[in-house]
């Protein structure tokens, strides 16, 4: 038997119970991993609400790093003792141990730490798509990220500033200003002060941004989609305040033919050859050091739910890690 975090109704951080489960052998195609480090993410909140439904009894967590036990029949890639880490489907990376498919996880270089990978592979891998493939960010161009001091923030600024971008980045405090502001967000809005599209409008000389990266919702989309200069892109990429209501067709026209898109790093993912050229992109980024993982909150991974209220009452900056 091993410890992990089982939910077997949806709600707040309580429902989450630390429990023994057993894990069994890996079968044909999979892996046993021991977990080093866990990443938390947002959409552990959108599961553990219910926000997005799970058939119940389920785990929680989509990432994680460790070290291969054993191995199933069929398996060539990988053998015990190797460094892995992943992003995947279904939930369940809150656990001590885990059985998973070989084809879900990469090998990691030895320069990569545990809990820095097991904070990159959501986060780090969503900011490669995000700025090289949804909007292909080019030198010279100014982008808008909302939440820039959080986990998806830290990285997409860093990475968009490597790009050569100009980066306006929207922030809670002033704490969190100054953080964006040192990992390359050239101009810091605190939008809980400042009326965010009406600073984007100063910063670009009324020209607005071609992309805005929204993943706050209900609260901004619509100051996002004002941002944008003609043929821009919204990117509607989470929902932390809620979700969106329904966009009419005309509020795209009339703001001069905006594309919307509503990516999800599942899909960018969901071929194992796009996986490894982007898990590639990410590691060269972040041994030449143009990005950094930034783990600035660890928790044991039993108190996950202290973690848990404090990412929703925006209290974090960069990434968490939990330690099983
Ligand atoms: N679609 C995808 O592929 C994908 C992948 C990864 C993440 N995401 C999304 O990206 C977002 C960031 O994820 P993350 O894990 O890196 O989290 P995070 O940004 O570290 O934390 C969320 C941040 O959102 C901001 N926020 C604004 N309004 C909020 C509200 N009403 N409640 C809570 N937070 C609020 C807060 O920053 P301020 O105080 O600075 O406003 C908070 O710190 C989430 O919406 C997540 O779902 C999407």
């Amino acid at each position: 038997m091993v410890k992990a975090i089982r939910i077997d109704r949806t709600g707040g951080p309580e429902v989450m119970q630390w429990v023994d489960v057993e894990v069994g052998a890996p079968g044909t195609g999979e892996v046993r991993i021991a977990q080093h480090a866990v990443g938390l993410n947002y959409i552990d909140v959108y599961f553990r609400t219910g926000h997005y439904p799970l058939p119940l009894p389920a785990g929680l967590g989509m990432e994680a790093a460790g070290v291969v036990t054993e191995v199933g029949s069929g398996v060539t890639r990988l053998k015990a003792g190797d460094r892995v880490a992943y992003v995947a489907r279904p939930p369940g990376a809150y656990a001590e141990e885990r059985v998973l498919p070989a084809d879900a996880l990469v090998k990691l270089p030895d320069s990569i730490a545990f809990d820095d990978a097991a904070s990159a592979m959501l986060q780090g891998l969503t900011a490669q798509y995000l700025l090289r493939r949804t909007f292909r960010v080019e030198p010279g161009q100014t982008i808008l990220i909302h939440a820039a001091a959080g986990g998806v923030g830290l990285f997409v600024c860093q990475w968009a500033k490597a790009l050569g971008a100009t980066v306006i980045g929207t922030v809670g405090s002033d704490e969190k200003a100054e953080l964006a502001k040192a990992h390359g967000c050239d101009h810091p809005i605190v939008y809980t002060r400042e009326n965010f599209t009406e600073r984007v409008k100063e910063i670009t000389n009324g020209a607005g941004v071609p992309v805005v990266y929204d993943s706050i919702g209900k609260d901004t989309y619509k100051g996002s989609l004002d941002c944008l200069a003609p043929l821009g892109y919204f990117v509607s990429f989470g929902s932390a305040s809620g979700p969106l209501p329904p966009i009419e067709a005309a509020e795209l026209s009339n703001r001069g033919s905006l594309f919307f898109t509503r990516p999800t790093l599942f899909s960018y993912i969901a071929k194992r050859e796009w996986l490894d050229a982007m898990a590639s992109e990410l590691f060269e980024v972040i041994a030449s050091g143009k990005v950094k993982t930034n783990v600035r909150q660890r928790y044991a991974l039993k108190d996950v739910a202290d973690a848990h209220r404090a990412l929703e009452g925006r209290k974090t900056t960069g990434s968490t890690v939990l330690l099983p």
